[in-house]
């Protein structure tokens, strides 16, 4: 972590000094910079002279007292209270009284690290993210005793760095780690509910809602051990608090050491780095005789309606479907197999379509805890014929992409209130920090907010969890019929 911000820092202009308690790292960590600098000017990406100005900037200090002159230090060493705080006791016997001492820890609380300071006000979290050249975007935090000078003077370096400076107070997983929890913890949910496979709720979040990978994926690519601790770490420091709770599922895989890419197997298998996926089971070519819409959301409606014609399948939307008819329903935030009884439905012969989500690209078909197979297969088959893929998925209150992405608004909404970050640095913090397609504001104003707080409503009753219950941000803002980014004034 510490090369790539002394990059950045050296590229913008600033003279950097380099210290590691490995003298050896430090030595490494110039050359590694140098050699990167090099290549891009090399492949015409920077400048020869800016990139020869910016390795001659780099100087590695030979201990502590080399930071003497330094007006702002960044701290990138081992992620361990007593050493962050030692460093930093060490560092104010040295510097003037108003430098910086800023902290790159990712979950250690910066106000703890602060308290071990004779000037704690001076100490701020400067949160960067791997790789730091590419991901362009800093977390500025800060802690309880911070003092009002210090964050316009990191602000303002992020920028000189080309970096977007995002505020957060000091709270567990700051603003970036925190607004990420509901991805990976929604995705263990559906799988311990045995509700879809690994490999079919990343291709629904992938394809129908267009992230750019899916969350198994992701923690294979993280490493289970790492996403684990990371999930445990933000439940544990928010008190228990459900809508962060991590997965007993999550903790047996990390025993048995399928932490995914670097391991070799984790949710999918991997050879020379390639990952193996489960082969795709072609559509079934089974049709049904006739399906029932009187209750199917508009768009579910006019596309069931259109591959049914083609299909010389009849279509009803009387009261009541005939006995030869599939009904289809579009809850939101509903189970189908719920949803089929208080309609006074045959389950057997019900199955649910998501009007939310991927209707181009991705279809989600849910059945009841007991429709039929040859009525499962019939729908699939229809759903299916235009080309279009389809996802099957056991009964889920919420499909799977309605579920991950109002919890995903959830969490933000609650950032918000809880005045952790403002609505804009959600948004920019959280497509730069995470590679979200949309901020998760702007996702819940895409569905509109009393979508979402009837997703969350449905949910929580279905369940009666807490993890489920809906922010306060959220719910004001549905009724007020404003906008999700709105703040007070
Ligand atoms: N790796 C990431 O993706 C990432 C992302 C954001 C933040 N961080 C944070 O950055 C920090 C460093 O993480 P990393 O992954 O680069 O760790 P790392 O283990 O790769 O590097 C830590 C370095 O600190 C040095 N060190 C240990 N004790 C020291 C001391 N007392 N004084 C000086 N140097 C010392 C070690 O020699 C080592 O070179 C941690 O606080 C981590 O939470 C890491």
């Amino acid at each position: 972590m510490g090369r790539g911000i002394a990059q950045i820092a050296a590229v913008g202009g600033f003279p950097v000094v380099i210290w590691d308690a490995n003298g050896k790292v430090a030595e490494e960590a110039k050359t590694f910079i140098a050699d990167m600098l090099n290549r891009a000017a090399e492949k015409g990406r920077m400048a020869k002279d800016a990139a020869a100005a910016a390795i001659a900037r780099i100087t590695v200090a030979g201990d502590l007292q080399g930071f003497a002159p330094s007006t702002i230090i960044i701290e990138a060493i081992v992620e361990r209270l007593d050493i962050k705080q030692k460093l930093f006791a060490d560092l104010e016997a040295i510097v003037a009284e108003t430098t910086i001492l800023a902290t790159n820890t990712s979950s250690l609380s910066v106000t703890a690290i602060a308290a071990g300071c004779q000037r704690p006000e001076r100490v701020a979290g400067y949160h960067f993210f791997n790789p730091v050249p590419l991901m362009k975007v800093v977390e500025v935090i800060d802690a309880v005793r911070t003092a009002p000078w210090v964050s316009p003077r990191l602000v303002a370096l992020a920028h000189a760095m080309g970096h977007k400076p995002v505020k957060a107070q000091d709270t567990p997983g700051f603003l970036v780690n925190h607004a990420g929890r509901a991805y990976n913890t929604e995705a263990f949910r559906m799988l311990g509910e045995g509700i879809a496979d690994p490999c079919v709720i990343d291709d629904i979040l992938r394809e129908a809602v267009g992230f750019r990978m899916g969350p198994f994926e992701l923690m294979d690519l993280t490493g289970l051990d790492v996403s684990h601790a990371v999930m445990e770490s933000v439940y544990t420091q928010f008190y228990d608090e459900p809508k962060y709770r991590p997965s007993a599922l999550a903790a047996a895989r990390v025993s048995a050491k399928l932490f995914g890419r670097k391991t070799g197997e984790g949710f999918y298998r991997y050879e020379k780095g390639e990952q193996i996926r489960p082969a795709a089971m072609p559509a079934p070519d089974a049709r049904p005789q006739a399906v029932w819409l009187n209750l199917a959301a508009e768009n579910v409606r006019r596309l069931v309606s259109d591959l049914a014609s083609r299909a010389g399948v009849a279509v009803e939307n009387g009261d009541k479907p005939s006995s030869d008819a599939i009904a289809v329903l579009t809850p939101l935030g509903g189970d189908a197999t719920t949803t089929a009884v208080e309609r006074g439905l045959d389950a057997t012969r019900t199955v649910a379509i998501d009007p939310l989500f991927g209707l181009e690209k991705r279809r989600t078909l849910m059945t009841t805890s007991v429709t039929s197979p040859a009525a499962r297969d019939a729908m699939h088959g229809l759903l299916a014929s235009d080309g279009v893929a389809v996802s099957v998925i056991h009964d889920s209150p919420g499909f799977v992409a309605q579920r991950v992405v109002a919890m995903i608004v959830n969490i933000a909404s609650d950032i918000a209130q809880q005045r952790i970050a403002t609505s804009e640095d959600i948004e920019a913090a959280v497509k730069l920090g995470l590679g979200y397609p949309k901020g998760p504001l702007e996702f819940g104003d895409a569905l509109g907010a009393p979508t979402v707080l009837q997703i969350l409503e449905a949910m929580h009753s279905f369940y009666g969890d807490p993890r489920y219950r809906p922010s306060p941000w959220l719910k004001r803002r549905a009724k007020l019929g404003v906008s999700l980014m709105t703040a007070e004034a």
